[in-house]
């Protein structure tokens, strides 16, 4: 499943299951696909690179074949190179690295290539869009994150819109944004050019279908005043 390859100018989400409850993993995912999301965004921390820990490829393998959408996953990690196998046998769509975290860009972004997964950078509040200039050719999309990572239920930093509208100007490649997201936030980062809305708290605070539906609707009404 090539989802950003795919998505043309169309505005989709996904739930972050950092806010599921991991004891009923797949059902909370069912509960999101019910309200609209078009991919379930995986997050892997190692209390390195963040203070956080979560879970890793043996969890992406059982969920992959529960779900049918595609599995997108964010590595929070330091050496990524060294998990980025393991999770492509177990069938993600996507992963994005952090590239404050990666020596070599070209050859993690490769690896994730040539095993035919999508693949992304997420870059960190501070982290300029031109550090990856010289990385977008071997991107499928760019992710900002639009709060420290590590943690869900955070505050959506303003500023991150400036920064989509920046990254827009220099790539066509699809943007995700994650962190903050929710019906309030999710225009401004479409208006600015953002195109897949990932959201934990926002979607599982309540009824996920309902919110992820909320969610989803917001961007693209967002993007049918501002296109
Ligand atoms: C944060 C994670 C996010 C997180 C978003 O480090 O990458 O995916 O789950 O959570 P919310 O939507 O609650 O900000
Ligand atoms: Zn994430």
């Amino acid at each position: 499943m090539r989802l950003f390859s795919s998505l043309h100018d169309r505005v989709v989400g996904g739930p972050s299951i950092l806010a599921a409850n991991f004891a009923r993993l797949a059902e909370e995912v069912r509960k999101a696909e019910d309200g609209g999301a078009e991919l379930v965004h995986f997050d892997a921390m190692d209390n390195q690179f963040v203070p956080n820990l979560t879970i890793g490829p043996l969890v992406a393998a059982s969920l992959v074949p529960e779900t049918n959408l595609p599995v997108d996953a964010h590595l929070m990690v330091q050496n990524p190179d060294n998990l980025i196998p393991a999770f492509l046998d177990a069938g993600v769509a996507s992963i994005s690295v952090q590239p404050e975290a990666v020596t070599h860009l070209h050859r993690t972004l490769s690896l994730i290539r040539d095993g035919g997964a999508e693949a992304g950078v997420a870059l960190n509040p501070t982290t300029p869009p031109e550090f990856i200039e010289w990385a977008l050719p071997y991107l499928d999309f760019v992710l900002v994150m639009s709060v420290n990572p590590g943690f869900g239920g955070q505050t959506f930093i303003p500023q991150m819109v400036e920064k989509i509208r920046r990254l827009r100007e220099m790539t066509d490649l699809p943007i995700e944004v994650d962190g903050g997201i929710t019906a309030e936030t999710a225009p401004l980062v479409v208006e600015a050019g953002a195109q897949v809305l990932i959201a934990g708290s926002a979607v599982y605070k309540g009824d996920p279908a309902t919110e992820m539906r909320r969610i989803i609707e917001a961007g693209r009404q967002a993007a049918l005043q501002s296109r």
